[in-house]
This record gives C-alpha cells, structure tokens and sequence, in this order.
C-alpha cells in the first residue's frame, strides 16, 4: 500500500516534530488504512510503534514502511496475531516490551465489515464482527492494561457513526461500535483514577480506506450526504489521533470524536 504520509507532515501539519519522542504506541490493524496513517503520524512525531495484524507479511512490510519515515524509528511488526484470541495479544505486549520497552498509548483498531442484510447474516457472521470488532477491543485493553498503568496512557478505540441511525446492512457492525463506544467511555471513568484517558475515534467517509471502499455508494452525489464537501482524507485522522494523544488533549477523555464532515447529521449516507 505504502505510505499516505512523508516528511512535509513536519512542517505543513500543526504538531512540532518531537511531540511523542521516547512513546511507544500498540496498534492493533495498523497494516490496514486507518490504524496506518494513525501510527504513520506518530511516528513521524517522534514515538516509536508495534502495530499487529493478522496477516504476517503485510504486517511485516507495513511496519518497515512506517519506520522508513523517521531516521532512528523504531516499528516492531507482529503477525499472526487475531484480536479474538487475548493471549497472542498478551504475547504481542511482551515482544513490544523487550523491543521498545514501553507502551504509552494503544490504538484498538482492528475490525472486519462487509454489507449483509438482516436476512442473509447468519449469527456466526454477526458474532465474527462482534468478536473482532467489541471483543477484540476488549482484549486489547485486557493485555495493554498493566503496561499502561505503569506509564498512566492512553486508550483510543476506532469507532464509526453508522450505529447512530439505524443504517442497514450493517446491523453487525452498527451493534459491535455501539460496544465499543460504551467499553470506551466505561473505561474512561473506571481507568481515570489511574491517570489513563480513554477515547474513540469515529471516522465518516475517508477516501482510500478499505471501509470507504467496502461501504462507498458511487451513485451518491457528495453534496448530498457531505456537508463540508468533501470525503475525508486519510490526514484529517492523523490530525485528529495526534490531538487525542497530545498533552492538548490531557484532560479529553470518555469522548468519541467524529470525524466526518458533518456526515452522519445527513442520516443514510450508503
Ligand atoms: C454475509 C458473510 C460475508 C458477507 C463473511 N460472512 N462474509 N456473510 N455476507 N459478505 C460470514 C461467513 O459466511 C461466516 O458465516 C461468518 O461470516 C464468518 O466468516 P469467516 O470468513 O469464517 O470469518 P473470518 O475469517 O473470521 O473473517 C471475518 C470477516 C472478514 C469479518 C468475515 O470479512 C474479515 O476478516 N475481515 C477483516 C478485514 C476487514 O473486514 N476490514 C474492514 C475494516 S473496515 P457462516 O454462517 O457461513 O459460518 C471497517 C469500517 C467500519 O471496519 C465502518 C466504517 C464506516
């Protein structure tokens, strides 16, 4: 796939360059496009990364694409990891520990989605989106947990804005991100006094991810269903992870921050 980011980011972005110099960041689906362009941002910004997928050689070949961006960057890729299972989570935390040597911010992103009806989604096709996408939120959290105590991090969990109207042919996924919003915001106040931030991302429609590229309708008019105009970028976000990660945000937690031009106010965007 390659990298969406490159160096310019530096200079044309609003973060300084050392932001997150001396974090580590956990990815889960950081070969895939948005969890990517998350760790893309962070590492340009100074942390270092492990990102975790199913899939060992797009991990792999994600990882040295990432790391390729900052000279001294560390991207540590893990395969064969499946979020439904917490213990190669629990293995994948070791390994970043020994290579990295911390773990100071997570991203739960890995989910899978495809559009079915009610009628044609059988209950193992719901449960597989509801393990992947809530469960395996879960047990990223249930790893991650006593590294991120010791470093008082922070939780984002890739959400979406289908559950807010009752969006068909995504009954799965809708059910499986109105868990994972609650799991965040449940986390936020239970893990606060521990000084760890919880928060979701809710990204619309970004051009170039697999979700747009799965959920996209090409008969819709932009204007129809876009109040700003326009599909999201991968950038808007980078941006938006980089704020709820930065000392800008220390007192942002239990939140969900849509990203979406104004998207989901429309209703029905497939
Ligand atoms: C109906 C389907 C189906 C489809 C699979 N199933 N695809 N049912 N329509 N298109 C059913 C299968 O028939 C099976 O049920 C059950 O789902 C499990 O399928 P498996 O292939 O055995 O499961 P698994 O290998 O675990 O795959 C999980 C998956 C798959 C979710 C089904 O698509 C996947 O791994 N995706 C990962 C990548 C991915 O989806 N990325 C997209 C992220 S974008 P039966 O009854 O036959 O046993 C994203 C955007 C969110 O999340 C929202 C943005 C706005």
């Amino acid at each position: 796939m390659g990298n969406t980011l490159d160096a310019s980011y530096l200079t044309t972005s609003a973060w300084r360059p050392d932001l997150f110099k001396g974090k580590v960041v956990f990815v889960t689906g950081g070969a895939g496009s948005i969890c990517r362009v998350q760790t893309e941002a962070l590492v340009l910004l100074g942390a270092n990364a492990a990102i975790l997928g199913r899939n060992v050689e797009k991990t792999v070949t994600a990882a040295k694409e990432i790391e390729s961006l900052r000279p001294g960057a560390k991207v540590v890729g893990i395969g064969g990891v499946d979020v439904r299972d917490v213990q190669s989570i629990v293995k994948a935390v070791e390994t970043t520990v020994k290579e990295l040597g911390r773990i100071d911010f997570v991203i739960a992103g890995a989910a899978g989605n495809f559009l079915s009806d009610f009628s044609n989604l059988s209950s193992n096709a719901f449960k597989s989106v509801i393990s992947i996408d809530l469960l395996g939120s879960y047990n990223t959290v249930k790893a991650t947990f006593p590294e991120l105590k010791k470093t008082k991090g922070a939780l984002l969990f890739v959400s979406a804005t289908l559950h807010y109207t009752g969006l068909p042919m995504q009954i799965h996924v809708g059910a499986a991100k109105a868990g994972v919003d609650a799991l965040s915001n449940a986390l936020a106040v239970e893990l606060g006094p521990l000084g760890i931030r919880s928060n979701c991302i809710a990204p619309g429609m970004i051009a170039g991810t697999e979700g747009f590229d799965r959920l996209s309708n090409p008969d819709r008019e932009l204007k129809d269903f876009i109040p700003l105009q326009r599909l999201g970028k991968k950038q808007d976000i980078a941006d938006s992870t980089v704020y709820l990660f930065s000392p800008a945000a220390s007192y942002v937690t239990g939140t969900i921050e849509v990203v979406d031009g104004a998207a989901w106010h429309i209703g029905n965007y497939l």
